[in-house]
């Protein structure tokens, strides 16, 4: 089947593009760049050994989506591209707004027209908010605290109002918890264009000397060990979910909610522990003041996502460590 994949150069797209093609559907990249590089198209032809379709479009210019769809019979759309920094969102949330969800209206609107009603949706953990209880399941309440996550969750009430108004949608909202790591290959990876602010990808820059130092927000948290916990899922993993949902929804009308992640949570200095061992550097880091809007733990009851789909991750934290260290010594390489 011909596949859209909008953001599909970015750090998850691009892993689900490699999964859905060796399954052997066709993957049309849709990215405007903001947030990934041209070269992804070259590293992808390479693993793939065959070459993908790129079109360099944005959400915001309902034209460039028009014409994607005028150029291929798209069969489904996987949903990637938007903004991802939390704290980015509660600094400047008219952005926010308007690339996330406006971004999505117009891609949806020309699915409409165009009869194509089958999408997977990159949904959050952060729709959740401060834990309840833990694990996370679905059923769990949604509060988020940052416009980030209130957009992804406006966003899957809006799909179930589509879904209501015609039941032929096939819709999946999969809620990632902490995706780190990369591709086997080691040429595709997480590589956002400006600062890091997540955990692994400060890491990676840490123990390649490119920062000093990691600064870990908070160790006086209710924790194991007083820093953060969280279910950190290797992309590869995460990819693989993206197809059991896509084949789930190939056979079931509807629009589900399924929690992506491993269902363990592990604190910032267990991981940190796993990447020093297993890569064997130097990753110097000093406690600072908790970060703003952390929660203290957040992991997944990935049950449904096992009972529904099928699916259950299957690589662990030290398997995580390994493949980002090598995508970083990959890159640097190039
Ligand atoms: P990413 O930034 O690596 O990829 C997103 C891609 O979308 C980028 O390549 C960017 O250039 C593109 N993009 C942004 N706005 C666009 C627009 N208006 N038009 C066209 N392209 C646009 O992010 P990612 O980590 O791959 O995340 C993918 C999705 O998953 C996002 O929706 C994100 O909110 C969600 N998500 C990510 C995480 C995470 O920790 N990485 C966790 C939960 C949910
Ligand atoms: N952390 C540090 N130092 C850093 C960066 C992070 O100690 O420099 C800690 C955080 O305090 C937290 C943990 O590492 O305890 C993970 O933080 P991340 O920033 O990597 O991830 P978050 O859990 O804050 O959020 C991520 C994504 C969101 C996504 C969410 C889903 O950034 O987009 O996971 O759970 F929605």
């Amino acid at each position: 089947m011909k596949l859209l994949l909008t953001g599909g150069m970015g750090y998850i797209g691009s892993h689900v593009a490699v999964t859905m093609a060796k399954s052997g559907h066709e993957v049309i990249l849709f990215d405007n760049l903001v947030n990934s590089s041209s070269d992804t198209i070259k590293k992808l032809n390479k693993i793939l050994d065959k070459d993908v379709y790129f079109y360099k479009g944005d959400l915001n210019n309902p034209n460039d989506i028009k014409s994607i769809f005028e150029k291929f019979k798209i069969d489904a759309v996987f949903h990637f591209a938007g903004y991802k920094s939390v704290k980015e969102s509660v600094i400047n949330p008219i952005e926010y707004y308007s690339n996330n969800m406006i971004g999505t209206i117009n891609l949806i609107n020309e699915m409409y027209k165009k009869n194509v009603k089958l999408l997977v949706f990159s949904s959050s953990a952060t729709v959740y908010g401060d834990p309840k209880y833990l694990p996370i399941d679905e059923k769990h309440p949604t509060i988020p605290k940052n416009p980030y996550g209130r957009i992804k969750l406006q966003i899957e009430d809006m799909l179930d109002d589509i879904y209501s108004s015609d039941n032929n949608w096939r819709i999946a909202c999969l809620r990632y918890f902490n995706p780190v790591g990369s591709h086997d290959s080691g040429l595709i990876g997480d590589n956002p264009t400006g600062l890091a602010n997540n955990l692994m990808p400060i890491i990676t820059k840490v123990a390649s000397k490119k920062l000093k130092k990691l600064s870990v927000f908070g160790n006086d948290y209710p924790t194991v060990d007083g820093t953060g916990v969280r279910d950190y899922i290797h992309v590869m993993d995460l990819a693989e979910g993206h197809k059991m949902s896509f084949n789930y929804l190939l056979k079931n009308k509807g629009c589900f909610k399924f929690n992506l992640g491993t269902g363990k949570g592990y604190s910032v200095l267990d991981l940190l522990k796993s990447f020093i061992k297993m890569n064997h550097c130097d990753v110097p880091y000093d406690f600072t003041f908790r970060r703003e809007g952390d929660v203290s733990e957040c992991y997944a009851d990935p049950n449904k996502a096992f009972e529904f789909l099928g699916w259950r991750s299957l690589r662990g934290l030290d398997e995580m460590s390994e493949s980002a260290w090598k995508f970083l010594h990959h890159n640097e390489k190039d």
